[in-house]
């Protein structure tokens, strides 16, 4: 199976561009699996509640899904992608999942990061998993990773591959990912995005890179770099993360003991 990243730059406002830079690279992606990063056409740093509601899609009848929908059809691959969903009067920091048989579904970011709890309501869909055929998927979205119950949990509903948008401000994620495919026997796909913004006069933010692949042993299969546009794919067996077995006498997730775990 062959799963990837896009590493790149959006411009913060720009959708439609950033959606026709965006398609045309992934026209020549040859995988089964791509993830982009978290508000990947959309940019990241909102000025207020307005503005996200302003750049805010419906799902899955918005031009970001319909184009990735398009894509995914024509492309037959599967994509995970980010974007602000509108709801209602609520936004959501979200991410779709399509694939060739078109929309497969919608996961609302659960921890909110920094000033995005000024602009998004936290998201109420739970953590899901999908059958894309090939694997089982879940999806988490950025920060979502700093809580390992993000990833427990997907992994307890029998995800293989953690798919997950990012836009990384803070430096840990990279290194910490290993441990989180380690203890839970995953692959994890990072997409992360690179860039500064610094919008009406907040503090700027400058994105990390390193979007990466890692696989069920911890081992980073790919990493791109801090700063530069990478689109990357690795050829992975998801069965790699079918067994939880470590050795005759431990198996990961049945010697887990809720017994004695706070909630
Ligand atoms: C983040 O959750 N975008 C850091």
């Amino acid at each position: 199976m062959r799963i990837g990243y896009y590493q790149y730059e959006p411009e913060f406002g720009t959708v439609a561009k950033n959606l026709e830079a965006v398609r045309a690279r992934l026209e020549q992606a040859d995988a089964d699996l791509m993830v982009l990063p978290e508000l990947f056409a959309s940019g990241y740093q909102f000025v207020s509640a307005e503005e996200a509601l302003r750049l805010s899609e419906p799902v899955p009848d918005g031009p970001t899904t319909r184009m990735l929908v398009e894509l995914a059809q024509r492309r037959r691959m599967h994509i995970v992608a980010g974007l602000p969903e509108r709801a209602g009067s609520q936004v959501y920091n979200s991410a779709v999942v399509v694939g060739p048989s078109g929309f497969l579904g919608c996961y609302r970011k659960s921890h909110l990061f920094f000033e995005e709890t000024l602009c998004f309501s936290p998201g109420d869909s739970g953590f899901q998993v999908w059958d894309i055929g090939q694997a089982r998927i879940g999806v988490m979205i950025c920060f979502d990773w700093y809580y390992p119950e993000s990833a427990r949990t997907l992994a307890l509903m029998g995800a293989e591959i953690i798919c997950h948008p990012s836009n990384l401000v803070l430096p840990n994620c990279p290194d910490s990912m290993p441990v989180r495919c380690l203890e839970n026997r995953v692959f994890a796909i990072t997409s992360n995005r690179i860039g500064t913004e610094a919008r009406g006069g907040k503090e700027p933010l400058t994105f990390i890179g390193n979007s990466e692949v890692v696989s069920p042993r911890g081992v980073i299969l790919r990493r791109a770099p801090r700063d530069g546009e990478e689109l990357a794919i690795v050829d992975i067996d998801p069965a790699e993360a079918r067994s939880k077995t470590l050795n005759p006498y431990n198996d990961l997730l049945r010697d887990r003991r809720p017994d004695l775990y706070h909630q």
